[in-house]
């Protein structure tokens, strides 16, 4: 792209959160990544010069306290969980442009500057923050969630007053600045209801905020005073101009800053609506055009925790029922504003009835007859009579739905309306017979129609491109159409562009009919529902010993502490990981079967016992060189690591 065809094109900035590192990627991050990347797509496809930006934010108390408990430093851990992160967007088929992470030195070196800047100009002041802390777990806590008699709502201890030097931002100042933006940008937060709720917060007006912590290692330091640390949330907001060139490229910051989106959850709405614009205004600069708070899932009835265990894994959803069924069913399930429930039993109903009936059988229904009624080429355009009209104004309908509903963050309605389209060839089928037609030899009329139903084809697949691009390539595959220099673009498009003559080309089923029956057993048995077999007697292992050994054969056995480093699938094997330990001396490989029991994020970090001179052996040939050990329940339902209960040395011998 030359820099002038660059100019011409308007600028499209957007954004995700910053997920934090302490913990593995879940449906809530999925979520807003995936709408934002369907958002990015559809602007490119509109002519945009879109900046898509995603990353991590690494810094602060809760990443902290995550390293320390897995005995790693705050970077190893961020370093260790920003891979999960940047694989799921893979697998989901995220188009960012950019990757931030907050311990990048161009985000650090931001953030000291902008501190630097409202310090200089007296928006940054001294004083002394005053309020309930919580000493072992180093944090202040609300008044507002203190438990009964001031304890710590986390570890129920007796919380402490607690005075400490910290560097202010004079927030107060800017309020009614901020509240004229709102009331001349009505769009700049949404949906609507979130609008008021900000602005109605606003006029309650907004105290001072405290920015720094002098309890706290893990942050950037405060230019000029290294006993402060800059508070977790004013250096993660900070990202969002790090990445455009705030500091280091300020033509880039000039280009993309005016048109920043942000998508957030709507718990962080207060950073993002109050505390950021009012950061921007004291830096003489806009507020984003539009903050978008999109709402919660619960799954199932249930909020997701992980001490319930009903935490959505991505990962898991894109390997049971595929990245576009899952990224179509998240935007139209629910809109997106709203809270929504997540089921796989509403995902699988999806896929069935939308994905294979109404859009797989179209395509199908379509490719099979232009094989069979017109030798597997396209006709030409052919005569167009009254339904074929009202087929093509549906199309311009369609288009500009999809235009006024994504532009607004309307998702869900925007594949309603493309659902209407679809549904609308499916009926077209049924009204106009192409095999009556052709038995009664009417090529005149059949024709037209098998290439009305192509055009609804070919310009269903440029609207659902966005959401699902994969489906979208291999539609257009089957259709005969190639690839887009420069990418799928809705720019020039024209109803009945087709020429005619194209080769189509009929492939695999889209999305297979989940069987629904044998799915809710597959189901039942993954979650230990249903009828469980009596475990098998032999498989038992006997609760007690009667034999003794000699304690010399005790002694034979070289048992040593080490930690998990990594740990890795096995292809096709259910039971087994395989472990990379560190043992202070050497790391080794070690395979272990106890997948079922625990999770990758689980195990990595956890200091565990090791048999280290057992003789190694090849497990789904992988050599394994040692064992670790766990304790089980017998039945194999439980298990548990045995690790130290206190901090030693990798290596120390255990006796
Ligand atoms: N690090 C901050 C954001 C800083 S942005 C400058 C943060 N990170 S987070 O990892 O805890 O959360 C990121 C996003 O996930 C938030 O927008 C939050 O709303 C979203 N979700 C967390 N759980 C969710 C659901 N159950 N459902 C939908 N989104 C959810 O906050």
């Amino acid at each position: 792209m030359s820099a002038s065809s660059q100019e011409q094109r308007k600028a499209f900035y957007l954004t995700t959160p910053i997920y934090y590192v302490n913990d593995i990627p879940h449906i809530g991050h999925a979520y807003t990544t995936i709408a934002a990347d369907v958002l990015s797509r559809y602007k490119r496809m509109t002519g945009y010069d879109v900046f898509f930006l995603t990353g991590t934010d690494e810094h602060g108390q809760k990443i902290q306290q995550t390293a320390v408990a897995k005995g790693i430093t705050p970077l190893e851990l961020a370093d260790r969980t920003v891979v999960n992160f940047k694989e799921l967007w893979k697998v989901l088929g995220i188009s960012n442009d950019d990757f931030i992470r907050t311990t990048e030195d161009r985000h650090c070196r931001t953030v000291q500057a902008i501190f630097k800047k409202l310090l200089d100009q007296g928006d940054i002041y001294k004083g002394a923050y005053e309020g309930w802390y919580c000493v072992p777990c180093e944090t202040y806590v609300p008044e507002s969630s203190m438990g009964e008699e001031k304890t710590c709502p986390d570890c129920r201890r007796p919380l402490q007053m607690m005075k400490e030097e910290s560097y202010f931002f004079r927030a107060s100042k800017y309020v009614d600045q901020l509240l004229e933006y709102y009331e001349k940008n009505l769009r700049a937060v949404m949906p609507k209801s979130r609008y008021n709720e900000i602005v109605s917060f606003l006029k309650g007006g907004v105290r001072d905020q405290s920015i720094s912590r002098t309890t706290l290692k893990w942050g950037i330091p405060v230019p000029g005073d290294d006993a402060h640390v800059v508070y977790v949330w004013f250096d993660a907001l900070i990202n969002y101009v790090t990445a455009c060139g705030y500091l280091d490229d300020r033509e880039k910051f000039a280009r993309y800053w005016p048109a920043a989106h942000h998508l957030v959850g709507k718990d962080i709405i207060r950073f993002h609506c109050v505390i950021w614009p009012i950061m921007l205004l004291a830096l003489g600069v806009n507020p984003p055009v539009t903050v978008f708070a999109h709402g919660w899932w619960t799954v199932e009835g249930e909020k997701m925790s992980k001490s319930t265990g009903n935490v959505v894994d991505p990962f898991e959803m894109v390997d049971r029922y595929g990245r576009d069924p899952f990224r179509y069913f998240l935007l139209r399930e629910v809109p997106f504003g709203n809270d929504g429930d997540f089921s796989e039993a509403a995902l699988a109903g999806r896929i069935n009835s939308d994905l294979a009936n109404d859009l797989g059988n179209l395509l199908n229904r379509t490719l099979q007859m232009i094989d069979n009624f017109s030798g597997g080429r396209v006709p030409g355009a052919g005569r167009s009579g009254p339904l074929e009209k009202e087929i093509e104004a549906l199309a311009g309908k369609t288009l500009a739905d999809a235009e006024e509903k994504i532009s607004s963050f309307a998702f869900d309605e925007a594949l309603k309306s493309i659902w209407v389209f679809i549904s609308r060839g499916n009926r077209y089928i049924d009204e106009t017979m192409p095999w009556k037609l052709a038995k009664e030899g009417k090529t005149e009329e059949l024709l037209p129609v098998l290439h009305t139903l192509y055009e609804i084809l070919s310009l269903s697949a440029l609207l659902l491109a966005p959401f699902i691009p994969d489906t979208a390539v291999r539609i257009r595959e089957q259709l005969g159409l190639g690839e887009e220099p420069g990418g799928l673009s809705l720019l020039g498009y024209k109803w009945g562009q087709t020429a005619g003559g194209q080769k189509v080309r009929k492939g695999a089923v889209l999305f297979p009919r989940i069987d629904l029956e044998a799915w809710k057993k597959e189901k039942d048995a993954r979650e230990g529902r249903g009828k469980v077999p009596p475990a098998a007697p032999q498989e038992e292992e006997p609760l007690l010993h009667e034999e003794t050994v000699e304690i010399d054969s005790f002694r034979s056995v070289e048992l040593r502490v080490a930690q998990i480093l990594e740990v890795q699938e096995i292809p096709r094997s259910k039971k087994l990981y395989k472990l990379t330990v560190d043992l202070g001396y050497e790391k080794r490989t070690i395979v272990s079967g106890i997948k079922e029991f625990f999770t990758p994020e689980e195990l990595t970090g956890k200091k565990i016992v090791v048999v280290v001179n057992l003789k190694p052996a090849k497990l789904c040939g992988v050599e394994s060189n040692g064992m670790l050990l766990a304790a089980g329940d017998g039945k194999k339902t439980a298990l548990s690591l045995l690790t130290p209960d206190r901090d030693i040395p990798l290596g120390s011998r255990v006796s």
